[in-house]
């Protein structure tokens, strides 16, 4: 396996609205970020993911771009991400950027003249069809509830968006469009960013028929995923942008790709593929979900589907292509309330213990803002203090137009909806928890008096200071990148066990995903004359016979075997 920058790397998201506020509007901003650089550096991150800052009217908080090569004002100028950059840079850290190109913001000026007649020179930029009998051209659904395409009166015919109305998709068939997506890619290189995160990249090539997706249940609207997810000229496209732009430069790249399978995984991150490098792969954060009825229908999460999805994607890629590894982004719930345990008691050790299972595992790991602290999510008493799109649209759709129980809605907006990750970072127990001087736009969490980055920098024995510990120890052993994984006791539903292995040393990492004290025992094929504790989440006794032990509640360790 070849040795790369990006495999050794740590990345740490930042969804700038919610990141810190430096002028007192409620909106976080990109001279905050710059203040709070000393802080990630302390953390010990190698590279930083921000999500969109580019020009746009925000009806998806910046996925949806008006202009893709200017800032969007509420963040501030051209200027401050200029010195951002350089203030990153200075600190040794890299820069990748959101690259949301399956589509526009409808307020861009490719998409204001596309609608203005079928001959217009942009038309062909955006995806438009004729309706059908009546209707929308076919049967599916956006992902933000509703159909796909939007009448458009001035000319009598839909377009398309997957995600919201003001999201129309961009025609990824007409060249030029493509061209302009390059030419844009190659601006930001040259203004030095390190790299792109591309959003829901594998959607951008459609099948050319556009067919009604089955629909046997006579719904109004059904996902029609299989027409545009891995469509049929996406490695062309991605191998098009690879020899276009991406080989010009040393750059990270991870593409989200919704519904990819490890074996596709291959495809768009093999070595001589010439695609990307990575892709942030969904099953995971699928297991809690009823499946085939989307993420509100809530089910609990069996550890050993967990394992058998990650050892799945731990072994599909092991050869050949490299995976992320994340538990948090803008768009999910908070891991602690997820899958650990948010009560007092057991938040600050379980979340050490998701840390560990998820970083000593092969690939490059993610840190979601405010996940190094361990924030939780949030319940809001009212709709009205919900300010994510989806969640939205989606309680809109059930509550009032097919009349369901307001009250089951929330418990699942609770559970799984985007803006439990888009409350603001906890800095300090002030007013607003520190990160603005007035009124958030979307409320703070409340428990940011005892969760905040304030008083775990001051903790040696935080969150915070685990991660730190976490992202050393990858530094200073290859064998937490490059050892190759093997899963221990599939069939435990507690205990989540494996081993790492890079010539003579193995890891052995044991975590108890229960607040129960399950007994591990060894399996006989770890072989072993020495050992010692590698990192733990409760103190241990090294000198502990760990051929049979009870775990504590939550409890991680990982060994040294040699
Ligand atoms: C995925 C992004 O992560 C999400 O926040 C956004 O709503 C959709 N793509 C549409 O851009």
């Amino acid at each position: 396996m070849k040795r790369k920058w990006w495999k050794e790397s740590v990345v740490y998201q930042i969804y700038p609205r919610s990141f810190m506020d430096s002028n007192g509007d409620g909106i976080g901003d990109i001279k905050g970020i710059t203040s709070k650089l000393d802080y990630l550096k302390e953390l010990g991150i190698d590279v930083v993911w921000l999500s969109p800052v580019y020009k746009s009217p925000n009806d998806d908080n910046g996925y949806d771009i008006s202009d893709y090569r200017a800032i969007m004002d509420e963040f501030g100028t051209m200027s401050d991400w200029e010195e951002m950059l350089d203030e990153m840079h200075n600190r040794g850290i890299k820069l990748m950027m959101d690259l949301v190109v399956n589509h526009s913001s409808d307020e861009h000026a490719w998409f204001v003249e596309s609608r203005k007649s079928k001959d217009n020179p942009y038309r062909d930029y955006y995806i438009w069809r004729p309706g059908k009998d009546g209707k929308e051209p076919t049967n599916w659904e956006s992902a933000f509830s509703g159909s796909t395409w939007e009448y458009d009166e001035t000319t009598d015919e839909y377009f398309l968006h997957i995600f919201s109305k003001k999201q129309p998709d961009l025609n990824w068939e007409n060249p030029i469009v493509r061209g302009e997506v390059y030419d844009m890619m190659k601006f930001w290189f040259e203004k030095g960013v390190d790299g792109f995160r591309m959003d829901v990249i594998n959607f951008i090539s459609k099948v050319d028929d556009y067919p009604d997706a089955p629909n046997p249940e006579g719904k109004k609207y059904v996902s029609g995923h299989e027409y545009f997810m891995n469509g049929p000229r996406i490695h062309e496209f991605l191998q098009e942008m690879h020899r276009e732009v991406l080989s010009k430069y040393d750059s990270i790249t991870v593409g989200e790709m919704p519904g990819v399978t490890p074996e596709q995984g291959r495809l768009y991150t093999g070595e001589d593929r010439n695609e990307l490098q990575m892709v942030f792969q969904f099953e995971h954060m699928d297991l809690d979900s009823v499946p085939g009825k989307g993420k509100w229908a809530l089910a609990p999460l069996k550890l050993t589907d967990l394992k058998k999805s990650f050892t799945k994607w731990q072994k599909g890629l092991e050869e050949d292509g490299w995976n992320s590894l994340y538990w948090n982004n803008h768009d999910q719930p908070r891991i602690v309330s997820r899958f650990g345990n948010d009560s007092p008691g057991y938040r600050e050790i379980s979340a050490k213990m998701l840390a560990t299972c998820l970083h000593m595992l092969q690939g490059t790991p993610y840190i979601y803002q405010g996940e190094e602290i361990g924030m939780t999510n949030v319940k809001f008493d009212s709709i009205d203090d919900y300010r994510d799109i989806e969640t939205l649209n989606m309680y809109n759709e059930k509550v009032h137009e097919n009349g369901e129980d307001p009250e089951n809605i929330m418990v699942s907006i609770y559970t799984k909806g985007r803006d439990n990750a888009r409350t603001p970072v906890q800095w300090d127990s002030s007013e607003q928890a520190g990160f603005t001087t007035g009124i958030p736009w979307i409320k703070v969490n409340p428990n940011y008096t005892e969760i905040n980055a304030k008083q775990a920098v001051e903790d040696q024995n935080s969150i915070f200071h685990y991660y730190r510990n976490l992202i050393q120890l990858r530094k200073q052993h290859d064998i937490v990148v490059y050892g190759t994984y093997n899963l221990l006791l599939p069939d435990d539903e507690k205990i989540y066990a494996y081993t790492r292995t890079l010539g003579d040393e193995t890891l052995l990492v044991i975590c108890n995903f229960s607040g129960e004290t399950p007994v591990f025992n060894i399996p006989n094929s770890v072989n072993y004359t020495a050992k010692e504790v590698f990192v733990s989440n409760y103190e241990v006794d090294s000198n502990e016979d760990i051929t049979s032990f009870t775990l504590k509640p939550y409890e991680a360790r990982v060994y040294k075997l040699s």
